[in-house]
């Protein structure tokens, strides 16, 4: 690992996500320590659009948040229907990341199954997947976003705004049928205007 292409990585990360390039602001964060056979290596961060490949890993991920009641379940065949909606974030061929865009209308995008593995929270993968959905969301001329959240002061974090729920359109809340709360729900609602 390492080299002179490395440094230029470092400075400005690339990552492609469908046909468009997303570019990520260098932080710190871009760098995990991972530990293999006792020897300790620094690996690169990498946000790029789901493979198939990657389908078991997303599932894990979300999965091990929902048994926490930190956000739906899905399962294998709702990830495969909606895997070109997913970034994922990689370090060392591992994902670590991963978050979904999906289309509600002509003027509203949600940014759903965001999630990150335990073991890497507070090291800017959240905000590098929020960065990577906004982009795309932009590429598709979609002008708003919105996220139903349990994490809305991380969301405000990245310049979104907290708002009344029932200020979003209906079709909204086809996914509070598979939720167990329904009712009791203790999502906060979040936007933001993709500029
Ligand atoms: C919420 C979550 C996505 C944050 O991911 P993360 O990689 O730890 O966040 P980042 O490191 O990118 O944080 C970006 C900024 O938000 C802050 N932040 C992170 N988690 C936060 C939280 N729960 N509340 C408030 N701020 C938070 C960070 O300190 C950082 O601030 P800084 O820019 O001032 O340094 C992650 O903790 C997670 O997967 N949680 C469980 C699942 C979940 O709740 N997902 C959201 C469902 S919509």
């Amino acid at each position: 690992m390492g080299g002179a292409g490395q440094g230029a990585d470092a400075r400005r990360r690339t990552g492609h996500i469908g046909r468009a390039v997303v570019r990520h602001s260098p932080s710190p964060a871009d760098r995990c320590w991972k530990v293999a056979g006792g020897r300790v290596y620094s690996a690169t961060m990498n946000v790029r659009a789901a493979k198939i490949a990657d389908a078991k890993a997303i599932y894990a991920l979300i999965n091990s948040h929902a048994e926490r009641d930190r956000m739906l379940f899905r399962s294998m065949a709702d990830i495969y229907e909606n895997l070109q909606a997913f970034v994922v974030v990689e370090v060392a061929d591992s994902v670590i990341g991963c978050c979904a865009l999906e289309v509600i209308w002509s003027d509203l995008a949600e940014i759903k199954s965001l999630a990150v593995d335990d073991s890497q929270r507070e090291k800017g993968v959240g905000k590098m997947l929020v960065g990577a959905a906004l982009e795309r969301a932009r590429e598709l001329g979609v002008p708003r976003v919105f996220a139903l959240t349990l994490e809305p002061s991380f969301f405000e974090k990245l310049g979104f705004a907290i708002v009344e729920k029932e200020t979003l359109p209906m079709k909204v809340w086809s996914d509070c049928a598979k939720c167990s709360k329904q009712q009791d729900c203790d999502e906060t609602a979040v936007v933001k205007d993709v500029k």
